[in-house]
Formats: C-alpha cells, structure tokens, sequence
C-alpha cells in the first residue's frame, strides 16, 4: 500500500498497530466526515423540514446507501444501523418470533457476540446445538448437515473467526439452510472489512458486522435483513413509525423501523465515508495485499523457536488474524513485552471466546496479531523480530 494511505493514519508515526481485529484505525477522511456534520450541518434527521435538518437526513440515508452497494443488498432499507456487530445480532435474535422447540444451530468458534444471544433464545425455549471445528478452525459441512434438524429455524455461524483467522464455508452452509428450509446469520464481524462481501451470493439472510472494524467510527455497526418487514423491532420510539393513535400504531417501513430515537448520525455518516475509502482503495487490490503480508507473518511466526501457532496454515483457509502463544509465557505478558520494547500493539487474552479457548486448551488464551491495509511488511518483520527475541529470553 501506498505511502498516501499511510499518512491519512497519523498515529502510525508512533506505534506499529496490530490490533485492527479488535478496532481498525480511522483515516483522516473519515474524521473529517464526522467533523463536517458537527461543524456544518449538525441537525437530528428525519424531524426537521428546515435545510440543514434535510441535509443530514440525505447524508444518513446516503451512508446506508453506500453500506447497502457495499454488501451488495438491494435497497437501503435492509441495512440498519447498529452501534456494533453484538447489537445487530442481538437484534436478530430477539426480532425473530421464536417457537418453544424452535433450534438454533451455532458453532464452537464463535465470539460471545454470537453465541449469549443465542443461549438467551435458549432460555425462552429454543433448543440449541454446536458444532465443532477441527482444532485448526476448519468446519466439515456434513457436520452441519447432521446437526440442521426438521426443526432448525436458524444457523448463526461466524464468516471468519476473530481468534484464528480462519473462513467458514458460508456458501456451502447457504445451501444446506436453503435445502433444510432454515434462515442463516452470518458474523461478518472478521470478513467485512477484509474481503468482498455480496449477499446475495452468500445466500445469507442475515449479517452483521462492525463499522468500526473497517475503518469508520466507534459506535457503529450494521445488521443486513434479508426481509426486514418479517423481522420485529426491539426498540420502539421516536422515527420508527408512520403512525401512532391510542389504540395502536403503525411501523414505518425500512431501516427506520429499527432505528428508533435519534440514532448515531456523525457516525453512520463516517461509516458510509469509510466505505468510500475502502472502495477506492478496492477491496480486491486490499485483499491482495493482506494475503501477501499474512503469508509473510504466518511463515515467519512459524519459523520461531518456542513459538505455537494456531489455525490452518493453508493460505486459502485464512486471512491476516494469527494466534499464537510463546512456550512458558503468559499470553498478557508478551502483548505487554511488545508494548514496551517495541511500541507493537496486539491483543491477548481469550479474545471473547471462552468455549473455543476450553476447546482448544488454552485456558490464558493466546496473542493475536491481526493485519490491515495500513500495516507494510518493514511493520510485521519488526514484530517477528521482536517476538523472536522475547521467545529467546
Ligand atoms: N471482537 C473484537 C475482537 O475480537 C473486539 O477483538
């Protein structure tokens, strides 16, 4: 990547950032779309029939807009605004009409973003089944076929895990669900920013991902609704309605039916300005890149002494997001190591995915690096460089 993207990322001239699974960092444009509504055209939308109210209006509707040709969805109005991945499918979960032996179909590999929502479903009678990954992070798809029953409603599985990196079958899934006649959410939290996301050939029915994970602002997020009108809204208030009498109401029709009360406009405005980026940058010429540097990074951390890495190793399993743990240390203790003699920011820890560490044995969890667009390979060879040398202490 170009040295004009590395400079719209000030805070790369002091830090090598490692960590953009966790929060990407914001380019400069999109901060200056956030400030722009602040500074020229800060208004509620939706409410006001003055100029500078319709301004905010047209720029929110045109980020969902831009998010909706982004996913490849049809129309603004299957793309909510969320303040991020958990809230978009929580709402799912607690917008479908559950029946009491209604299943819900997950996985091992799971955020705890897409697994409470599901075990709270559970609570109010839907049963609930999981299916294992193979200890590298790889599903077989007949074990799905196994686990989808006559009375499986949904199948809610992560696009790419948060923890090893590695790409779940989506399409081979939508097929299944579509045969067993059950709807499919996918976790886009891992995907979305990385490589091109199409709805319509994934055949999902859901998916839901971060704003803040793909370059725009804290506090947004966005749930993707096939048939939004079959799916009820769990928050109810001011904007989400056309009408409203004593006796009753009626929704409106679209996002804004899910939307209530003032929602996050600076925002959802700097995300649909992150889009922007993204697209200009392209996503096929940014995931050229990454493959190229996670390579660089797995075959390196390989190479360490005293060094485990997790997750396939196949190239076409996995994107830019490695675990690993060095022999004998905390995984806390070397992200702080790296910190303070390298200025190499990573996460560690269990990554919010309890089930999988048990699974995997790994009951301090791991550190992970997880490369973006605006990492270089000067950037990952100081961190192998690095972790050697705490590796050899
Ligand atoms: N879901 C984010 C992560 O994996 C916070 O780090």
């Amino acid at each position: 990547m170009n040295k004009k993207i590395r400079a719209d990322f000030p805070v790369l001239e002091h830090v090598i950032y490692l960590d953009s699974a966790a929060t990407s960092l914001t380019p400069e444009p999109v901060v200056e779309a956030v400030a722009g509504y602040y500074r020229e055209y800060n208004a509620n939308v939706g409410r006001g029939v003055y100029r500078l109210s319709q301004l905010a209006t047209q720029n929110y509707k045109e980020a969902h807009q831009k998010v909706a040709e982004f996913i490849g969805a049809k129309h603004e109005g299957e793309v909510i605004f969320t303040k991020n991945t958990t809230e978009a499918i929580n709402m799912a979960a607690n917008g479908l009409a559950w029946q009491r032996g209604d299943e819900v179909v997950t996985t091992l590999l799971e955020h705890h973003s897409n697994f409470l929502p599901w075990f709270k479903a559970h609570e109010k009678g839907v049963n609930l089944r999981i299916v294992k990954p193979d200890l590298d992070g790889v599903f077989e798809v007949a074990d799905f076929e196994a686990a989808i029953s006559d009375s499986t409603r949904l199948v809610a599985v992560t696009h790419i895990s948060n923890v090893l990196g590695t790409i779940s079958p989506i399409k081979e899934l939508a097929t299944v669900c579509n045969e067993k006649g059950a709807l499919l959410l996918v976790d886009a939290a891992q995907s979305a920013p990385h490589i091109r996301i199409d709805v319509a050939e994934l055949g999902c029915d859901f998916i839901a991902f971060s704003g803040h994970k793909m370059l725009g602002p804290t506090g947004t997020g966005v749930l993707w609704v096939k048939e939004p009108d079959k799916m009820e809204p769990t928050l109810f208030g001011g904007g989400m309605i056309k009408e409203v009498a004593v006796d009753g109401y009626e929704l409106a029709a679209g996002y804004e039916r899910f939307e209530a009360g003032t929602p996050n406009i600076a925002g959802g405005i700097g995300l649909g300005r992150a889009v922007d980026y993204l697209e200009d940058v392209g996503m096929d010429v940014l995931g050229t890149y990454e493959e190229r540097l996670a390579k660089r990074l797995m075959d390196g951390l390989q190479e360490l002494e005293n060094v485990h890495v997790y997750g396939s190793t196949k190239p076409s399993e996995r994107i830019g997001v490695v675990s690993f743990n060095i022999v004998g240390m905390n995984p806390h203790d070397v992200a702080l190591q790296l910190d303070k003699d390298s200025d190499i920011a990573v996460r560690s820890g269990h990554h919010c995915c309890m089930p999988l560490m048990n699974y995997l044995g790994l009951k301090d969890g791991t550190v992970r690096v997880s490369l973006y667009l605006y990492n270089t390979e000067e950037e990952v060879d100081k961190f192998l460089v690095s972790v050697e040398t705490i590796a050899k202490k």
